[in-house]
């Protein structure tokens, strides 16, 4: 396993539309271990492969809290089936915009089906956290990051800070 580099906004290549997997075999997986010890290194909850510049839809996630037991999620080819019409607010973040966390409205519960760690078709039920960080994620998938569902004017200044964090740090 390795830790791979963690791409950040407003870096072009996080708004490619990554590509499903057709078979999900051991260089699959060598990418699902590498982006997992990325995320938990990074202390992220969710990360999807684009964000370590692999554009294929595959998505891993860990929600159990610091003091439980770890409880990977790997989804390849994930689809959001149903979503619900209500609605929850999350303030979120997103290991490519980092240090930013901003409130997003998204459906409160959704059906995801998907590709586990051996290929195998399995569909869960989503609500709560877990929702909101899987369609967080499936974004990452068709290119788009949680800053676009904010206003422009927040966005814009963002995207501003970020820009300057990175000028400052390659002339440190
Ligand atoms: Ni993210």
């Amino acid at each position: 396993m390795a830790i791979r580099e963690i791409l950040t906004a407003p870096d072009q290549r996080l708004r490619q539309v990554s590509t499903p997997v057709e078979v999900v075999d051991d260089a699959v997986r060598s990418l699902m271990d590498d982006m997992l010890e990325t995320m938990y290194d990074a202390k992220g909850i969710g990360l999807a492969a684009i964000q370590v510049n692999v554009p294929k839809r595959i998505i891993v996630m860990d929600l159990a809290g610091e003091e439980e037991e770890p409880s990977p999620l790997y989804l390849v080819n994930p689809e959001i089936l149903d979503p619900s019409d209500d609605t929850n607010l999350y303030q979120e973040g997103c290991l490519s915009v980092p240090e930013f966390y901003e409130e997003v409205e998204r459906p409160a519960r959704c059906r995801v089906r998907y590709l586990d760690y051996e290929g195998v078709e399995r569909a869960i039920d989503a609500e709560g956290l877990f929702a909101t960080c899987i369609q967080h994620e499936m974004d990452h998938l068709n290119g788009v990051l949680f800053i676009d569902h904010l206003s422009r004017l927040k966005r814009d200044r963002i995207i501003r800070k970020l820009k300057k964090e990175q000028r400052q740090a390659a002339f440190a």
